[in-house]
């Protein structure tokens, strides 16, 4: 492989027997991720102390890699060198590959569903500025599911359309209330996950999480919207709060009302089903180990 740009992740750096040190880990691009290693001295004493992952120039052969039982592929790499600080890397993030315009529009025509004009203005509140701005841009995850610029919108607008899509077969549901929740239930996650390289989780992600970091966005914007109801404000927060399901996923109550249930289902089809399409290895008939699942899946 000739010299060429990728993300890299140092997982291990050790010493051989003879006392020279090689580093193992992980090159990705927006085509895909890929094992390396590397034993050239000084590649390696450029990289080997890196805690997080860094844009580099790479080369290298790609060869079988003897300690995976599966038969995958890994770089040889004969040289890696940083890129300097300040250049854009972007075209090396894994980007959406869907029409982020197209989902800014679907995002706005569902929040001009909501009919009741606090819950309206509370999400226009919320969606707009610098807020806005990260919000469709960030991934939805570090790793799992939707780990893309982009995919925290297309997500969102996914699991919005899936939850309206349950509601339209049931009665004596509160349908705004379904829109907003599965519009916020991610909120926090603009808070948790940075969208630079690495997609790394931030202070406020390691210290609070996305529940609690868009709890309290959500309820920091219900005080400045006026005559915003004491009882919508609960049931919102009550959707972020379970929309993990329940307290060994993370969310601090399981869903206890009918809105939170379809929240949740709707997040959870959205997130598993997105492991079929995320799916790259498989065998020759399509089976795949998914991680997020920790099981066999077909593709
Ligand atoms: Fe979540
Ligand atoms: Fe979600």
């Amino acid at each position: 492989m000739e010299r060429q740009e990728m993300i890299l992740w140092v997982q291990k750096s050790s010493q051989s027997a003879n006392g020279s040190w090689f580093v193992r880990g992980l090159v990705e691009d927006p085509s895909g991720s890929m094992g390396f290693i590397c034993f050239n001295a000084e590649s390696v004493a450029r990289v080997k102390d890196l805690t997080s992952a860094v844009p580099v120039v790479v080369s290298g052969q790609i060869q079988a890699d003897r300690y995976s039982q599966d038969g995958k592929l890994q770089l040889l790499a004969d040289f890696i060198d940083l890129i300097a600080p300040g250049k854009d890397v972007s075209h090396l993030l894994p980007t959406t590959t869907k029409d982020i315009e197209e989902y800014k529009k679907k995002f706005i025509k569902l929040v001009a569903q909501v009919k009741k004009p606090p819950l309206r203005e509370l999400l226009g509140e919320i969606f707009s500025g610098e807020r806005w701005e990260s919000f469709v841009r960030n991934p939805a995850a570090k790793r799992f599911h939707h780990a893309y610029i982009g995919g925290l919108l297309e997500h969102t607008v996914d699991v919005a359309e899936t939850a309206l899509a349950i509601v339209a077969s049931m009665p004596d549901i509160d349908r705004d209330m379904v829109i907003a929740g599965a519009l916020l239930h991610d909120l926090g996650k603009t808070e948790e996950i940075s969208s630079e390289i690495g997609f790394s989780y931030t202070d406020s992600g390691h210290l609070m999480g996305h529940i609690t970091a868009g709890v309290l966005l959500v309820e920091d914007a219900a005080r400045q919207v006026q005559y915003f109801s004491e009882a919508d404000r609960k049931s919102l927060i009550h959707i972020i709060l379970s929309h993990h399901g329940d307290r060994e996923k993370g969310s601090p109550v399981c869903c206890a009302t009918r809105e939170a249930v379809i929240v949740h289902y709707a997040d959870e089809i959205n997130a598993v089903l997105q492991q079929f399409d995320e799916t790259t290895d498989k065998d020759a008939q399509g089976w795949s180990f998914n991680k997020m699942l920790g099981y066999m899946i077909r593709v």
